[in-house]
């Protein structure tokens, strides 16, 4: 089998830091989401792996490589245009040939991996396996509606949802999948739909065999999913301590800090994961925390946050929290006079202030 990952896309929803970042980039416990997919299928003993890139291919690709750090081969397929999922597949059909893959959307999270979907394909032979998973806000998503266990219909983001069944961004295909393709005509928001596609393979009398995701999945396509997923990936983390550790500084539960970090003077709350060459001087780092490669805080507390690598949190007059911060930005107290905000900040950013 092969994969292919899914990450080219536009990543509106995550503006402003997909004006200078791949969304499949942006980090979830100090790694991008997009490896998580890499690991997940090369777990499952796919070792070709397609990955389909957009405008942001060249950050995709200097990001990533040639996949050898993971054991696997990575293909570059760039798509012309973000003109849907299925658009997407079909771009990819020469690299694919006739073999079965799975697709998987680069902004996707799955917890506990993809082993057991795999298997059940490879035992089972359907022409197509889609995973689904119950969700409150089912509007948002492909969905699912199931009859006696089988699946009867689906339909793209349906005003008035049938169910609660989400797809997950993780499909696995037979070569049935491109004739269905070549079937259907693009949505109302102007993409070709897998969801359509894979709704001609059941109208044609195709085998789709529906799988639920028992663990948690995460689509961290909006800011406020990927606290969420760095919150769930960081419940597993594996405690690590590879830093100094100075003065009055104590660590508490699971902390896992990278080489070359110094804490001084400054309690860390786990789970919390701490990037190389990081600086923490007299702060607090409360639980749920992701700070990247070479960021600062100094008299400063943080919580449930993300902040990438390269910024500075300093002298913050109150706890930052539920934050999510780009790369190389910079978050502090101004003393001067007169008394002002003083804020240099791009296009679609959200402030919250006391
Ligand atoms: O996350 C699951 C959902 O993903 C499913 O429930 C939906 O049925 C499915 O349509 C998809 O919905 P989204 O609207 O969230 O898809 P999005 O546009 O965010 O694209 C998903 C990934 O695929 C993302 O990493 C970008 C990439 N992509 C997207 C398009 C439209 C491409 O590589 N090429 C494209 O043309």
């Amino acid at each position: 089998m092969k994969g292919l990952i899914l990450a080219g896309g536009k990543g509106t929803r995550l503006r402003p830091l997909t004006y200078t970042s791949a969304k499949q980039l942006v980090p979830v416990a100090n790694k991008p989401i997009l490896f998580y997919a890499i690991e997940a299928l090369k777990e499952a003993g796919i070792t070709d792996l397609g990955i389909i890139v957009g405008e942001t291919r060249q950050e995709v690709i200097s990001t990533t490589g040639d996949g050898s750090r993971w054991g696997v081969r990575i293909t570059y397929i760039p798509q012309e245009a973000p003109l849907g999922l299925a658009h997407a597949v079909k771009t990819a059909q020469s690299y694919l040939g006739e073999e079965p893959f799975v697709m998987f959307l680069g902004d996707n999270l799955v917890k506990g991996g993809i082993v057991n979907f795999v298997r059940k394909f490879e035992s089972s032979r359907p022409n197509a396996l889609i995973l689904l998973c119950r969700v409150p806000n089912p509007q948002e998503f492909g969905v699912a509606e199931l009859e006696g266990g089988r699946v009867v219909r689906l339909v793209e983001k349906p005003r008035q949802p049938k169910s609660d069944l989400a797809l997950v961004g993780v499909y696995l295909f037979d070569r049935h999948i491109f004739e269905a393709i070549d079937h259907i005509k693009p949505s109302w928001r102007g993409e070709l739909e897998i969801t359509d596609a894979i709704q001609y393979l059941l109208e044609a009398g195709y085998v789709v065999e529906p799988h639920m995701v028992e663990g948690w999945w995460k689509d961290t396509g909006k800011w406020e999913d990927l606290l969420e997923a760095n919150r769930l990936v960081l419940e597993d983390l594996q405690p690590a301590m590879a830093g100094e550790l100075l003065g009055n500084s104590c660590l508490e539960g699971r902390v896992a800090v990278e080489e070359g970090s110094r804490i001084i003077d400054s309690t860390i709350r786990g789970p919390v994961a701490i990037g190389r060459g990081a600086t923490i001087v007299n702060s607090y780092i409360g639980p749920f925390t992701s700070l990247g490669d070479g960021v600062t805080v100094e008299n400063s507390e943080i919580e449930h946050s993300i902040v990438m690598a390269g910024s500075t949190v300093r002298n913050l007059g109150a706890r930052l929290e539920g934050s999510l911060i780009g790369k190389d930005v910079e978050v502090a107290r101004n003393d001067g006079k007169p008394r002002a905000y003083r804020l240099m900040v791009g296009d679609n950013s959200r402030i919250g202030l006391l």
